[in-house]
This record gives C-alpha cells, sequence and structure tokens, in this order.
C-alpha cells in the first residue's frame, strides 16, 4: 500500500514526533486551542504513521484556507447533549470534526463502560481524515466500535452518471489478545478513497484506471481528470448502497447535510455541516474479556494461517498492514513528498511557525 510510493527520490523522512509538533504550531497560530490542536495534530499524524498518506498532515493547507476563508470555525468547541442514559448528540458548531468526534467518542466509550452500549451522532461537523484513528481511540479503551461519516459528492449512485453520494468510509474495530493485532476495518465504498486521487495529483502520478471515470464517463488515469468526473463504486451497486448507508446514519439521522448537500473540505467557500454516526460496545458483555480477546486471537490465526491463493505471499488480518507501517514508521520516520513538505511550510510561514524538520532524503 506504501511501498511503490517510498522507493520515489523525492521523499523526505521526518520524524512523527517533529511532523505532530509542527502541525500543532500551525493550527495554534491560526486561532485553534492548544488542546484542540493537539488533537487534530495527532490524528493527523496518525494517519501519516499507518501508511493513510491522503488523510494525513498533507491536508493542514486546505483546512487552513478553510480557517482563512471562515468556512470552518478553528475556536469552536462542541456541544454535548445526552439524549438517553447510552445515547448522546454532538453539535461539532463547525469546528474541526476530529475535536467533534474525539469528544463524541469519548462520551460513547463513558456510556459503553456504564451501560455495554453507547451511541452517538454528531451533526455541523467538519472532515475527520482517516476513521481509523476513532477506532483507535475505542480500542485504547478496550472497545469495540463502529465509526460512520458522510461526505461530500463524489460517487454515483448505481445507474447514474452525477456526483451524488460522498465516498463515505465506514469504518469498526474490535481489541485481540495481541494489542498490536486489533481487527480494523476502515474503508471507503469505492475503488479507491477520492484523497488517494487528490494524492496522486500532487505528487505528479497517474492512477488505476479502475478508480474513477473523467467529466465525459470514460476511463483516465489522470488525476486531474478523475476529479472532474466520478469515483467508482466497489462491487458496484454494493458500493454504492454502502455510500447510501453511510448518509442515512451519519446525514438524515443526525440533522447534519445529506443527499448529496456536505460542502468538499478543498471547497472553501462554505461550511461543510458533515454527519458523523459513532458507536462504542463493551466486549465483556457476554463472556470475560480475556475469553473474547482470545477469541479474536483465535480468528486471526485462523485467517493469516488461511491457505494462500497462488502468487499470495502473505494473508494479513484488516488494518494489519497500516500497524506493520505504523511500526516502521515509528521507528524510521515519515515519508513526505518535496512538494507536500514545501506546502505545509507555505503555511508554517504565512503564520511565523518554524519550517518543519527534515531527517533525509529517501533513496530509491
Ligand atoms: N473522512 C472522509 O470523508 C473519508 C473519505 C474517504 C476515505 N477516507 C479515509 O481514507 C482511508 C483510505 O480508505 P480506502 O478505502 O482507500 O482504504 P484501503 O483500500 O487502503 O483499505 C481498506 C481496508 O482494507 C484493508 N486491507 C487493505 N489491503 C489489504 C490486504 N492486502 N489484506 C487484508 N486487508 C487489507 C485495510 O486494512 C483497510 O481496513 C481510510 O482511512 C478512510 O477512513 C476518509
Amino acid at each position: 500500500m506504501t511501498s511503490s510510493v517510498e522507493h520515489v527520490n523525492s521523499l523526505r523522512l521526518v520524524q512523527s514526533s517533529d511532523l505532530e509538533e509542527f502541525v500543532q504550531q500551525i493550527l495554534v497560530a491560526n486561532g485553534t486551542s492548544t488542546e484542540h490542536a493537539g488533537i487534530v495534530a495527532n490524528c493527523l499524524v496518525q494517519a501519516d504513521l499507518r501508511g493513510v498518506d491522503t488523510h494525513g498532515s498533507n491536508r493542514i493547507p486546505s483546512y487552513m484556507e478553510r480557517i482563512r476563508r471562515k468556512a470552518l470555525d478553528a475556536t469552536a468547541a462542541p456541544e454535548l447533549r445526552q439524549v438517553t442514559p447510552a445515547v448522546a448528540q454532538v453539535d461539532g458548531r463547525n469546528g474541526f470534526g476530529f475535536v467533534a468526534a474525539h469528544a463524541g467518542m469519548a462520551r460513547a466509550i463513558e456510556m459503553a463502560q456504564q451501560f455495554g452500549i453507547g451511541m452517538v451522532s454528531i451533526k455541523h461537523s467538519n472532515h475527520f481524515g482517516m476513521s481509523a484513528w476513532l477506532v483507535k481511540q475505542a480500542l485504547d479503551a478496550d472497545m469495540m466500535s463502529l465509526v460512520f461519516t458522510n461526505s461530500s459528492p463524489a460517487l454515483p449512485v448505481w445507474g447514474g452518471k452525477e456526483k451524488l453520494m460522498g465516498v463515505s468510509p465506514i469504518a469498526c474495530g474490535a481489541p485481540s489478545e495481541n494489542p498490536r493485532r486489533p481487527f480494523i476495518l476502515d474503508m471507503a465504498p469505492s475503488v479507491a478513497a477520492r484523497g488517494k486521487v487528490y494524492k496522486a495529483l500532487r505528487r505528479g502520478e497517474k492512477i488505476p484506471t479502475d478508480w474513477a471515470l473523467d467529466g465525459e464517463g470514460n476511463q483516465t488515469d489522470d488525476p486531474a481528470k478523475a476529479l472532474e468526473g466520478v469515483m467508482l463504486p466497489m462491487g458496484g451497486p454494493k458500493g454504492s448502497a454502502l455510500a447510501i448507508m453511510m448518509d442515512v446514519f451519519s446525514g438524515v439521522f443526525s440533522g447534519a447535510a445529506f443527499a448529496g448537500h456536505v460542502t468538499n473540505p478543498y471547497d472553501p467557500s462554505k461550511p461543510a455541516d458533515v454527519g458523523h454516526f459513532l458507536v462504542a460496545v463493551k466486549p465483556d458483555l457476554f463472556m470475560t474479556m480475556d475469553e473474547f480477546k482470545s477469541r479474536m486471537q483465535y480468528l486471526y490465526q485462523r485467517v493469516v494461517d488461511s491457505e494462500k491463493a497462488a502468487g499470495v505471499e502473505q494473508i494479513y488480518f484488516p488494518g494489519e498492514i497500516e500497524m506493520i507501517t505504523e511500526e516502521r514508521r515509528l521507528s524510521e520516520g515519515i515519508p513526505l513528498a518535496e512538494a507536500e513538505i514545501e506546502a505545509l511550510n507555505k503555511e508554517a510561514d504565512r503564520v511565523n511557525v518554524a519550517r518543519l524538520k527534515v531527517q533525509s532524503r529517501v533513496d530509491s
């Protein structure tokens, strides 16, 4: 998932701690409180660490432009309302989606600890990047979770040709005996996340022709043309239905925008009004925690030891490839393209923050 990109000469290595501090400082200089900036920076760098480069620190320039154009309120604090003992609602008040969702998951976990399950609906929020950081927030509290969000139109519904549904990721997780190998599913309902097209555009790369259609409905390997057209759903009508499901739970249910009315995170002209839906579930409701985790470990082993198809060297559990990448990047550093570092440094220069500490060039 990351290796082909990591062997390009124009990549530089940065330490995750340096990157996180740098991102936090830019956020603070743009009006975000130190606490909230810490949450956003940590979520973005978690994505960089896991190899989800599409949803990491390189999003900072677009987020800062939204703040400058007053499409996103960097100072907003989410408002929490208890609806039933096990259900809460968060109004993100057009602040960072990371901050609203972090507060929502924290509350969902507290309710699950008390009642076995906690459900939180979030409205008036913004893009929260990689869903897996929320699954990890739940895992850190030994919780299973469901993490849904809606997003801006990018995908046609099955049979349609206009962008209508978001490439809205569906994510969930469960802890296991080995804390380094939990179950973490985090997937967009398209053949590829649209962030991968933006990343290819930034890095001057081509994309596989089965990811998207151009504005005329033709297959394309050009990321710029793909962004004029539509992303293709995975599994035909089934991917389209999953995107609609994300809109039902995150948009219709919450009171946020839905049915194609969420604003693109790269469009700084108006608030996004994204909706999210979070559930935390206590794993030891029907057995002890040790028993649950040992059954998860058994499932993991059965999956990865399964007889391999021709040409397959290793079978991975959902989330495992990203965990392996995280372990490597924590020690070796995070590879960022020089163009991405330059874009981040431009943001730093604007607000008098020291430029990013870069370690070394990644050789091919
Ligand atoms: N916030 C938003 O609006 C938004 C929108 C779209 C995507 N995203 C994020 O973009 C990211 C990328 O999404 P994606 O759909 O391109 O992910 P992906 O296709 O890279 O991975 C999807 C899932 O498949 C698993 N997987 C991948 N290769 C595997 C293999 N060989 N064996 C076993 N499992 C494997 C991964 O662990 C992951 O759980 C996600 O983090 C998602 O949350 C966010």
